[in-house]
């Protein structure tokens, strides 16, 4: 196909419904990251793609130019001992309520074996990010120079840190004014963003969890089932072997939301402090529950995918032994030291996460058990806590959230909270309280007859071709 080397020619072929060429769209994203394209010309051609989507070439050629708008992560070839002795891994999720997966994950799979260079965000919308989250230990810094966060993840196996102006600059152009133009919501814009930045770190295998539920960016089963499997193909055909899970969103993953409060929550799974045999949170949990399960079934994936599990039940051992010899919370300890946080956060949490000024039991009005939840709702209310961003240059209050939050099906009395309120001032707490009384659904049902939501719902798997 001859390119039409104008950008208003490219433009015009998208809104009229024409397939663009690798090159062509190679073109318009260098006109993007370079200045060369207007805004008013970004804004058109987002919304051309939005109107009449992209097939699976066009995506795979976004996306591609996308990641190679940047910087590239190199991590072989190196020479001088600097290359990496094992598969470079990452995970990356649509993201949800507490989700504190990549706070576990990547020093879970770095006690594996694997090293993993975890570009992560902050909180968007009602989700929240775990930037955020880390940004809540003293001292963590989310921005080291290129060489401390390669040397981290060469000792320690694991760094998680924010998104470099280097990083898939197109990326960043290109979102801000698709926030602008109404040109979010588009499977070929959404994939291309999300792949195009982590597969800029140079990966050997990728994971991704799509959530789908109540609490998911993408609510119903088929649009996040769409997402998954288009991320799964299009990371593969760009080289990068990717497995897509989707995941039940329809209550909060962890029993807990907030900052402060989802490190804890790391750390008491990676010690073991989760395991059952120790006291658990407010509520008495000791299980790890879903996010545990989730978090081991996406390590097992990457495991495989890394080659340093030869089956399933392989990785799920090695899993199983690295988590209870407390290599995985070494790895943890490695990476927030290495990145200026305390030395002793396993041992000292307590000293060194913020705690909130009022922790109170919110109840239910009556009692029952929790038969639905908004989850959007509950991420809604730690950021009306103060836990999240109203407007992108707003601080936050790392210690606010909510803790103890009833499961699905459990009962609910005048013993057992709803969920505990972490929060900057009594009258925070009264509202955050109406705002989860509203959230939570309780009827007077007896267990069996609450649907529980299956957890892992598909998994997806594409081999590089
Ligand atoms: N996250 C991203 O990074 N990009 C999108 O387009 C949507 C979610």
């Amino acid at each position: 196909m001859a390119i039409r080397a104008l950008p208003q020619e490219l433009i015009r072929a998208k809104r009229d419904g024409q397939a663009l060429a690798p090159e062509e769209i190679g073109e318009l994203v260098t006109g993007v990251s370079d200045g060369s394209l207007s805004d008013a010309q970004v804004g058109a051609l987002a919304m051309a793609i939005y109107l009449n989507g992209m097939n699976a070439a066009e995506t795979v050629a976004l996306t591609e130019a996308v990641r190679d708008s940047g910087e590239v992560l190199v991590w072989r070839g190196l020479g001088q001992g600097l290359d990496l002795p094992g598969p470079v891994l990452d995970k990356h999720s649509t993201g949800g309520v507490g989700d504190l997966v990549s706070l576990v994950l990547g020093p879970w799979i770095a006690a594996c074996g694997g090293y993993v260079p975890m570009v992560s965000g902050r909180g968007l919308g009602h989700t929240g990010g775990t930037l955020d989250k880390l940004e809540a230990i003293p001292g963590y810094d989310i921005a080291p120079t290129r060489e401390r966060f390669r040397r981290l993840v060469r000792e320690a196996g694991v760094a998680i840190v924010g998104q470099t102006a280097e990083l898939a600059p197109a990326d960043r152009r290109l979102y801000a004014i698709r926030d602008v133009t109404a040109t979010v919501e588009s499977l070929p814009l959404i994939v291309s963003s999300i792949l195009g930045k982590k597969l800029a770190c140079g990966l050997d295998a990728l994971v991704m969890d799509v959530k789908t539920g109540s609490g998911a960016f993408m609510p119903t089963h088929e649009a996040s089932f769409e997402l998954a499997s288009t991320i799964a193909e299009v990371a593969s055909r760009a080289g990068t072997p990717t497995t897509a899970l989707l995941t039940d969103m329809s209550q909060p993953l962890a029993p807990c939301a907030g900052n402060a409060v989802e490190v804890r929550e790391a750390i008491a799974l990676l010690t073991g402090e989760k395991t059952g045999d120790k006291s658990g949170d407010e509520s008495g949990d000791k299980s790890g529950g879903r996010l545990l399960e989730v978090t081991r079934t996406l390590a097992a994936e990457l495991l495989l995918a890394g080659r340093l599990a030869r089956d399933h039940e392989g990785a799920l051992a090695l899993l199983d032994e690295r988590l209870a010899s407390g290599a995985a919370a070494e790895r943890f300890a490695r990476m927030v030291a290495g990145l200026g946080g305390p030395a002793d956060l396993l041992e000292r949490h307590d000293r060194h996460l913020p705690g909130a000024a009022v922790v109170r039991p919110v109840y239910a009005e009556r009692s029952g058990r929790v038969t639905r939840m908004d989850t959007r709702a509950l991420g809604l209310a730690v950021v009306t806590l103060g836990g999240g961003r109203r407007a992108p240059s707003d601080g936050i209050d790392h210690s606010v959230g909510l803790s103890g939050i009833a499961a699905l099906g459990e009962a609910v009395d005048g013993e057992r909270p709803l969920a505990w309120v972490h929060a900057g001032s009594e009258a925070d707490a009264e509202r955050a309280a109406s705002q989860l009384r509203a959230a939570i659904e309780v009827n007077d049902v007896a267990p069996g007859d609450v649907v529980l939501p299956t957890l892992i719902q598909d998994v997806i798997r594409r081999e590089a071709p």
